[in-house]
């Protein structure tokens, strides 16, 4: 059975990947900042059968390696597939008044974990020699910027996502970014403020790891159809 590592598993992104994976057969390595957290992701699944966790600092530079290392050494189970979506804060802060430690603490967040996501596990994955994927959300806040501080973590994302499928275009993994221009939120949130649910997003994903065809693209999900009807465009 495959197994999905998953980072910033317990947001709604993440609950909606988890998902993916426990209704595809898929066990997950989820990762966790500690207990708390872990209990946060069991309660919006239900159950925790299939889910491994690790706890690790994402937002250092060597949170990721050491779960890496332990995967390396028998400790965690083998992974095939990363999906990561550590994100910042979803404010409307002006840009004249982010104070410095905000934009740090959301660049790390936003951009830096989920950069130590890719630098710190596509080599384990290019090393299995296996069809593998390694997949990013970003978020239309980048292009639209209508909320500025969640809008600066995603440009670099974008930048990202392009580097890192140039790198695969020709490996084992499968890289690809999911660009998602509407609010999903776990399905109790999502209940109750009358938006997309983390259960029905999670059709997206199953696609991307599904689907051979889905290499070095942007798949672009603005419509409530998309979901079901992938629509994507390869980078270059
Ligand atoms: N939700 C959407 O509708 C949407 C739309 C477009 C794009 N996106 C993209 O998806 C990303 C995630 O969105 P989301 O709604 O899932 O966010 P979220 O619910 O706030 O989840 C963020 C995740 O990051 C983790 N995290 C945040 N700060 C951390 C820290 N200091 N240390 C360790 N972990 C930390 C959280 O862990 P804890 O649970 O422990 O806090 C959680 O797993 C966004 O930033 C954006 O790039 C989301």
């Amino acid at each position: 059975m495959e197994t999905i590592l998953v980072v910033g598993a317990t947001g709604n992104i993440g609950v909606s990947a988890v998902t993916t994976a426990l209704r595809s057969e898929r066990n997950v390595l989820a990762i966790v900042r500690n207990q708390d957290s872990a209990k946060k992701l069991v309660k919006h699944i239900g159950s925790s059968e299939g889910i491994t966790f690790a706890e690790a600092d994402v937002t250092s530079d060597t949170g990721l390696k050491g779960v890496v290392d332990q995967v390396r050494a028998g400790k965690l189970p083998a992974f095939q597939h990363v999906f990561t979506c550590v994100g910042g804060d979803y404010i409307t802060t002006p840009l004249s008044t982010i104070t410095t430690s905000q934009l740090r603490d959301n660049m790390n967040r936003g951009f830096e974990a989920n950069f130590f996501a890719y630098r710190d596990t596509i080599g384990y994955l290019v090393e299995q020699g296996k069809p593998a994927t390694w997949t990013l959300c970003t978020g239309s806040q980048g292009d639209a910027a209508l909320f500025a501080l969640p809008a600066l973590t995603q440009g670099p994302l974008y930048s990202l996502a392009t580097a890192a499928a140039r790198e695969n275009e020709a490996t084992n993994v499968r890289v690809n970014e999911l660009y998602l221009a509407f609010r999903v939120e776990v399905d109790t949130d999502a209940a109750q403020h009358g938006v997309t649910s983390a259960t029905e997003f999670s059709a997206v994903y199953k696609q991307i790891l599904d689907r051979q065809d889905v290499r070095s693209s942007r798949v672009r999900v603005e419509a409530v159809g998309d979901i079901t009807e992938l629509r994507f465009q390869k980078k270059f």
